[in-house]
């Protein structure tokens, strides 16, 4: 009768166990046959009431019944593990095969751009490319460029003092001092560069900007020259033939000094907003070089002379991408840097 029991116990606890869908139902077979209240210990209490003789063969077949199930278990347990282990795998599976979702890189800043392309321009044609400091000295920024102290063009440039008697450059004409002291004629040299006036923010004016000052000092230099080279600057930074006028510009540094204005590239003559209706830009002073800057930094004027321009590189940058807001430009705003 208990070898009957026992044996349907274990029949019945393995189809449990065959059939347990997932974890918890497998359980629930275990604590059914296993389990303090589980079948085989109640099989188990039925001993007491066998003969010594029959006890023997039901212990045996008893403990057959609980190593076959536990077997069981531990089988079927190690198969949820496996399935659970693939399913796992199988979601968190990467096709690395697949293409990456590609990197955007970085670009450089529409002026460094501009600056890029005109400095490769002039190494090109001979000139070297100089850089001078921000904080000036006072010598520099305007003695050495025939503009003494009281002299009225000193406050035309909003100059940002320094407590230290030092100023932040208003313009980048102080290299071609620097330029003219360390190499002397002949020379050809461009140096493009960060400066600040104290001028009221909007969107044309910054306090701080960038300029790229150009000097060429030789024997002969003419008012030609001067124009070739800024055709052939304007042309190949706007991609096209552009027209330019002269006209009559005051900067102590210069005589005689230009402003150099470019057709409007927008309404090309006509006149837009970007020209306020005049049809020309004003882009480029420039002159030839005051006898008494060539003087004061060791040049005999006598045998020398040369041209000097200072080019808004800002400006330029502005007018090449069509940016009407120079605020944008130090914004860091990536929409607006995306695009270049
Ligand atoms: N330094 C002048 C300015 O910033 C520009 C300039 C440079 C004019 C060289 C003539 C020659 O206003």
């Amino acid at each position: 009768m208990l070898e009957q029991q026992i044996d349907g116990v274990r029949r019945r606890a393995l189809e449990r166990i065959q059939s347990a869908a997932n974890a918890d139902e497998l359980e629930a077979a275990r604590v059914e046959a296993l389990g303090r209240k589980g079948f085989l210990s109640n099989a188990s209490k039925e001993f007491g009431k066998l003969a010594p003789e029959e006890r023997a063969r039901a212990g045996k077949l008893l403990n057959e019944a609980k190593q076959a199930i536990e077997t069981a278990l531990e089988d079927r347990r190690a198969r949820f593990d496996r399935d659970t282990l693939k399913a796992k795998l199988e979601s968190e599976w990467i096709d690395l095969t697949l293409p990456a979702p590609g990197i955007r890189p970085g670009s450089l800043h529409p002026v460094t751009q501009v600056q890029t392309e005109i400095e490769e321009l002039f190494i090109s044609m001979g000139f070297t490319v100089l850089d001078g400091p921000e904080v000036e000295t006072e010598y520099h920024n305007f003695d050495a460029l025939n503009i003494p102290a009281n002299h009225p063009a000193r406050d035309t440039q909003d100059t940002f003092w320094l407590t230290n008697g030092l100023l932040l450059r208003t313009h980048t004409s102080p290299v071609q001092v620097r330029g003219m002291q360390k190499l002397g004629p002949p020379l050809r040299m461009i140096a493009p560069g960060r400066v600040f006036r104290n001028e009221e923010v909007d969107a044309s004016h910054e306090h701080t900007f960038y300029q790229l000052e150009g000097m060429m000092i030789d024997r002969d230099v003419s008012v030609a020259h001067l124009i070739y080279f800024m055709m052939t600057l304007l042309s190949s930074i706007f991609r096209r033939e552009v027209t330019v006028r002269l006209r009559p510009g005051f900067f102590p540094f210069v005589e005689p000094g230009f402003e150099l204005d470019i057709q409007c590239l927008i309404c090309g003559g006509p006149g837009c907003p970007v020209c306020k209706q005049s049809g020309w830009v004003e882009l480029l002073p420039c002159g030839l070089v005051h006898p008494n800057v060539l003087r004061m930094s060791g040049i005999d004027p006598e045998e020398w002379n040369g041209f000097a321009f200072g080019l808004g590189l800002t400006r330029l940058a502005m007018m090449r991408y069509g940016i009407d807001d120079i605020r944008l430009l130090a914004s860091g705003d990536l929409r607006f840097l995306n695009q270049f």
